[in-house]
């Protein structure tokens, strides 16, 4: 199976290299090709994402992506910028579904910003649909009668769009605890109003999944109080952006947590959802558990190998209960003796 590997910037090859070495352990049925993305794209071929990358990413089975920024670049006109890189794949690859797991695992209880007794709790995915909302919609600058500013993003989502990431939603809840929460802002907003028809209408085919529906505002409130109620919640594009970064700081540190962005079939582009942190980049001192994480999550849902994906949970689980810890979690391990851990306990 042909994985596209775009390390991009920073910290981005450095992360790569390790879950390489792990996944080459865990399976041999990968076929790696390399290609330049971001600013190290730019410099060599003159644009963030050249054609050869994006055939690449369309050819292959799935894509682990690094990080795209680079300081050097950031007079760039926006178009040549490095994270354009990661924009124009998913849109050229149609990845609408956005999928972050926030697990904390028991070793970095200390680490997570939640009061131990409920942080102990968290398990749960959180789905952001990708395309659509606020962001995608018609904006601009006008003035208004009195000749004041005003500026407006339309929101807006068809019940086609509502429906395959609300799919999504169902069938994720199957593969874990059969618990799907549905959050927007029903009592307010008209697509919120479709959005939560659809979801209904969706949950007739999928009998077996207790499905719940929850306003933002009171979901924003839930994840801090009771985060363990939740297994898997989906939401839209701007609720998901903010609720899932929330989410994020129960799990210790951003260079723990994965991600998946998905396609209508099997593919994903998968990257740990940190940047390319230049002030650290070149250094060793990277965690490279997200990116590995990263690689378990591509294992299960691209490729069919959730007994490999297991195990390389396991593994960081492990290795992270035997005290191995890089200087984001409090430790002194380099990035490549963090990776040594990982396969140590493989
Ligand atoms: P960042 O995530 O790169 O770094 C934020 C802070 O977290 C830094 O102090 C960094 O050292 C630390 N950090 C990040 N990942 C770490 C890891 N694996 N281990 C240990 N420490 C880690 O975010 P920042 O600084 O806002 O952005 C840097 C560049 O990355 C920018 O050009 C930004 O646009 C880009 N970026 C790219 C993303 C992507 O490729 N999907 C996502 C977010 C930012
Ligand atoms: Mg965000």
């Amino acid at each position: 199976m042909l994985i596209a590997l775009l390390p991009g910037d920073g910290i981005g090859p450095e992360v790569i290299a390790e879950t390489v070495r792990v996944l080459d352990r865990v399976t041999d049925q990968l076929r790696f090709e390399t290609a330049p993305v971001g600013g190290a794209a730019y410099k060599a071929e003159g644009h963030p994402l050249p054609p050869a990358t994006l055939d690449l990413a369309k050819r292959a089975k799935a894509i682990l992506f690094g990080a795209v920024g680079d300081p050097d670049c950031d007079r760039l006109e926006r178009h040549l910028r490095p994270e354009q890189a990661i924009l124009g794949l998913r849109k050229e690859l149609g990845l609408f579904a956005n999928l972050r797991p926030a697990t904390l695992f028991k070793e970095l209880a200390d680490a997570s910003a939640l009061r131990p007794e409920v942080a102990g709790a968290i398990d749960m995915v959180i789905i952001r649909e990708l395309n659509g909302d606020v962001y995608f919609g018609e904006k601009g600058m006008r003035k208004t009668a009195s000749g004041r500013r005003e500026g407006y993003d339309v929101m807006s989502y068809d019940e086609d769009e509502v429906a395959r990431i609300a799919r999504v939603g169902f069938e994720t809840a199957r593969a874990r605890r059969g618990k799907l929460c549905s959050v927007d802002k029903a009592n307010v907003l008209e697509t919120s109003q479709l959005w939560r028809d659809v979801v209904i209408e969706v949950s007739a085919e999928f009998p077996d999944i207790e499905l719940s529906h929850m306003y933002v505002d009171n979901a924003a409130m839930q994840l801090v109080r009771n985060p363990g109620q939740f297994d898997v919640i989906v939401t839209g594009n701007l609720f998901g952006d903010i609720l899932s970064d929330q989410a994020s700081m129960c799990a210790g540190s951003i260079g723990m947590l994965p991600s998946a962005s998905l396609d209508a079939s099997q593919k994903g582009l998968y990257e740990p959802i940190h940047g390319s942190a230049p002030d650290i980049a070149g250094q060793g001192k990277a965690n490279p558990l997200a990116t590995i994480l990263s690689a378990a999550m591509m294992l299960r849902y691209s490729l069919g190998l959730s007994a490999e994906a297991d195990r390389i949970e396991a593994a960081v689980a492990t290795a992270l209960e035997k005290g191995a810890r890089t200087p984001d979690l409090g430790g002194k391990l380099t990035t490549t003796q963090m990776g040594d851990a990982v396969l140590a306990a493989l």
